[in-house]
């Protein structure tokens, strides 16, 4: 079951190397659980060291469109995946939001990223009250099913409900299967996470879930007092009796 830690825009070089050792030992006890950490740019490479040969990956959670060249400010796929990045979440709602970014340059991101390797993880959401059409609209442009495109094998979706995110009102469990089902059969193949206010308590709920492959995680992941017990919760619920 996958893990996707996102700290999003927070963290420090400190914050990050007692993160991971305190990370490390506990995963060895987790067989359940497969952690991928998604921390700002400049923490990548120093990720990357702390947790070579861990088993956790490492991600970050943008990608440029653009192969390289005169673009200030952007970070291409090659140079994530020279870093050792595994993992990029691609059009976040908050990236959406701030920078206005849109479904295709949202499929463009991914579809450079998975070209050199990484897996995107396509992010998509509907408001309160606006149904599954916008999750319809946002994983076929998102991906890359329209007009005889073909998808983007191995990439990944995150189902997060805008309500969701960081509200402590994750989406219950109703709701949860009957929006990974939609994905699914609007996307067949792709695994499909769940990401909004996952916490400790919920998580174990969460991904039993049919239609559930992991869980996209902000807040609760950012510290190790939140994150492992979210972790140990997670292993608990999947391992066999
Ligand atoms: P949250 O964020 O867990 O803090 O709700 C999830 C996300 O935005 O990926």
């Amino acid at each position: 079951m996958w893990i996707i830690a996102n700290w999003k825009m927070q963290g420090s070089v400190q914050a990050l190397r007692t993160f991971c050792q305190g990370l490390t030992p506990a995963l060895a006890t987790l067989p359940q659980v497969r952690v991928v950490l998604c921390v700002p740019f400049p923490y990548v490479l120093l990720a990357q060291d702390l947790l070579r040969g861990t088993g956790v990956f490492v991600g970050a959670q943008d990608v440029s469109p653009l192969d390289n060249g005169a673009h200030t400010g952007d970070v291409s796929a090659a140079m994530l995946q020279d870093c050792g990045v595994s993992h990029v979440i691609v059009g976040h709602s908050e990236r959406r939001r701030d920078h206005g970014e849109g479904c295709s340059l949202i499929h463009q991101k991914a579809l450079v990223a998975r070209s050199k390797g990484l897996i995107p993880i396509v992010c998509v959401g509907d408001a309160e009250g606006q149904g599954q059409g916008v999750l319809t609209r946002q994983v076929r442009r998102g991906l890359g099913m329209v007009a005889g495109e073909s998808g983007i094998p191995g990439a990944m979706i995150a189902y997060e409900p805008l309500w969701a995110i960081g509200t402590g009102r994750a989406a219950d469990q109703t709701t949860i299967a009957k929006m990974h089902q939609h994905i699914l059969k609007t996307a067949p193949g792709y695994p499909v996470l769940y990401g909004g206010s996952v916490s400790a308590d919920n998580v174990a709920s969460i991904i039993t879930t049919p239609g559930v492959s992991g869980v996209l995680v902000g807040g609760a992941s950012c510290r190790l007092e939140t994150f492992l017990p979210l972790l140990t919760a997670a292993d608990t619920a999947l391992t066999p009796n």
